[in-house]
């Protein structure tokens, strides 16, 4: 059967990861839908093409700041109805951590919506929280801050709390009790704060460290004891207001937050008779991102929904309040990720390929050769003519190439031969791979051929910059082509970047069942664009990734969605520029620009280039070093 979008949609399982802001349109197409309606959107391919004619070059960012409103909405809409089904009469309040990502315009977005909602924020260092105090503007914004404190710090909580605004720091070790009451003690403040806690209880997933004992963030319960016991000889116990905890990101399994719910709440109510005047549980960030659209508690999944999240902290903290005869505390949750890792996809445009199948088989050997080059022959003739079994054949070709190396190493080889032997090598193995690839239950030397034959697609961007998690701590992203989807993507590969670092490369994908170790890509038409589309990469990418090569920033372009369905770009943020990245690591752009110009007058003066090749020579050195750092005048070819 031909090849249709509805496989597409499989093979990439776009439906699983993309639903409500991704789809397949009819065109073949990946659609946005920004407001996460099924009628409203457009096409991501059109909208890169008119990106492109507006002279913006692929390697950039799209943001679609309608998902980080739809996401926030969703997330509020699921506590509210949390809140009535389960008779709570306490209240959820978002608060968003800043540096899930820091970018001033989605965090004025996010603030946009936390002001009409009494929402907040939560800043986990000084620059954060200086940035976080002036972003919001209205005096009902609640601000919660975490990380290590010094009393600079405390002191700029204070200020937040003088001028009004319900600023909570966290005290996330037991000296900071310390800190926090010399710095109230020497402002002359009565201070509102929150204390962290060190659950027992193991969180799920890839962070999961960020729970349990070892966690390097929080307070053990003797801690948390003593420093009840100082703040009441203090008299500073009325300002204890927030209990916090976080049990890591991308929490998977939903059976690990219930556990840790039940622990955490069981704290609060021992604080509560003990005179602590709690009103706020802070249940941290956490709510994961289905990146390969599972719904299993695999690292790059989640088992659970929204509202199942929802639903499981109100019922939890409400049974507990109300076996206690407790007062339902106001929930605030710091979801980071599950607000903004929809927004942002990056586009990137395929330079070349890589593949074997440039390998030709010769119709005869001229010269008299030895052995194993004639047996590499006659096996690849029969592999031709389809005879006997293909696992044989596989077996011998391995065995007489490496004998032809072993020849070639001991001088009984010429090159010429040893040339000959590895196009009949790689030519016969491509073949064994066309034969068996759609048969079910290959053995596992056939499994490792395939993803050890697979192209490799050069990509324009960085996997550094760009995906740092992909490289650093293997997280996966959902990645397909944003058009062709009308035709079947035949070739297995992965994907290199353009850095000079044999890291800079994606060789595992998601998949619902296991990771795949190659992805199917449509074979690369000489001249033709095209381009693939990393998704879900809006939270923690941008500012963990880094300059390797001096590959800088991409450009992001924010694009909102108008009336008629048509894609509206709302502001470009440029990406680095050469001299930008280079400023970055110290170099001064004009004196090395001035150095370049007295290395070309002394090759005018050795009669190396005349005078108009100097100044053509200068001009291009200069506007180079404005340009994208990314490849900007690419041609796309079939590759060796
Ligand atoms: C204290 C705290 N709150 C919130 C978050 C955000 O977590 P997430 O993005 O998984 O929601 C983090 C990140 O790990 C965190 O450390």
């Amino acid at each position: 059967m031909s090849w249709n979008i509805r496989k597409s949609d499989e093979l990439y399982n776009i439906s699983g990861w993309g639903n409500p802001y991704f789809s397949v349109n009819r065109k073949g197409e990946i659609a946005v839908h920004p407001k996460g309606l099924p009628r409203k959107s457009f096409s991501l391919k059109t909208l890169v093409d008119q990106i492109g004619e507006r002279g913006i070059q692929t390697p950039f960012l799209l943001r679609f700041n309608d998902i980080i409103t739809h996401r926030l909405t969703c997330i509020g809409e699921a506590f509210e109805s949390a809140i009535k089904e389960f008779n709570y009469t306490g209240k959820h309040a978002i608060i968003y951590p800043i540096k899930v990502n820091q970018q001033k315009h989605v965090v004025d977005q996010i603030t946009k919506f936390c002001d009409k909602k009494s929402s907040g924020l939560e800043a986990g260092s000084k620059p954060e929280l200086l940035s976080v105090l002036a972003l919001s503007q209205k005096d009902t914004t609640p601000i919660v801050c975490n990380g290590y404190k010094d009393s600079e710090y405390f002191e700029i909580c204070l200020m937040g709390t003088k001028i009004g605004k319900p600023v909570y720091p966290v005290i996330e070790k037991f000296s900071e009790f310390e800190t926090l009451i010399n710095t109230a003690k020497k402002l002359k403040l009565k201070p509102t704060f929150g204390v962290r806690i060190k659950l027992s209880t193991y969180g799920s997933g890839r962070w999961q460290a960020s729970s349990g004992h070892r966690s390097k963030f929080g307070l053990s319960v003797t801690e948390l004891i003593k420093g009840v016991a100082l703040l009441k000889s203090k008299k500073m116990l009325s300002g204890f207001k927030l209990l916090h905890f976080h049990q890591g990101s991308q929490i998977t399994d939903i059976g690990t937050l219930k556990k840790s719910l039940k622990e955490a709440t069981r704290i609060y109510a021992e604080l509560i008779k003990i005179g602590v005047p709690l009103e706020i549980i802070d249940v941290g960030g956490g709510l994961g991102v289905d990146y390969n659209g599972s719904n299993t508690a695999q690292d790059s999944s989640t088992n659970y929904t929204l509202q199942e999240y929802a639903n499981d902290i109100v019922f939890q903290i409400k049974e507990m309040c109300d076996s206690l005869k407790i007062k339902h505390p106001t929930i605030f949750t710091e979801c980071g990720r599950a607000v903004v890792a929809y927004h942002a996809v990056l586009i990137f445009n395929i330079l070349g390929i890589s593949g074997y199948d440039r390998f030709k088989v010769p119709a005869n050997i001229d010269t008299p050769a030895p052995l194993p080059l004639k047996e590499l022959l006659d096996i690849r003739k029969a592999l031709s003519r389809g005879d006997a079994s293909v696992m044989e054949h596989y077996h011998d070709v391995i065995s007489n190439y490496h004998e032809c190396q072993n020849l070639f190493g001991l001088g009984y080889l010429s090159i010429h031969d040893l040339s000959l032997a590895e196009e009949l090598y790689f030519s016969s193995l491509k073949r064994i791979q066309s034969i068996i690839e759609k048969e079910e239950d290959l053995p596992d030397e056939i499994k490792l051929l395939q993803e050890s034959l697979s192209d490799i697609y050069f990509g324009n961007f960085s996997v550094f910059q760009s995906l740092p998690d992909h490289w650093a701590i293997d997280q996966q992203f959902p990645i397909t082509p944003i058009h062709r989807l009308k035709e079947e993507p035949t070739r297995n590969a992965i994907i290199a970047d353009i850095t000079c670092d044999s890291d800079g490369k994606i060789d595992t994908f998601i998949d619902p069942n296991e990771k795949r170790k190659t992805l199917k890509l449509h074979p690369h038409h000489v001249a033709d664009d095209y381009y693939l589309g990393v998704f879900l990469v809006g939270a923690y990418q941008e500012t963990l990734g880094d300059l390797h090569n001096l590959f800088g920033d991409t450009t992001a372009v924010h694009v909102s969605m108008d009336h008629k369905n048509r894609p509206l770009v709302e502001y470009v943020v440029k990406g680095d520029t050469v001299k930008e990245v280079l400023s970055y690591v110290q170099y001064d752009v004009d004196d090395l620009v001035d150095m370049m110009h007295s290395q070309i007058e002394r090759a005018v003066r050795t009669n190396l280039i005349d005078y108009k090749e100097s100044g053509n020579f200068i001009k291009f050195y200069e506007t180079a070093i404005e340009g994208y750092t990314y490849l900007e005048d690419w041609e796309a070819k079939e590759e060796f």
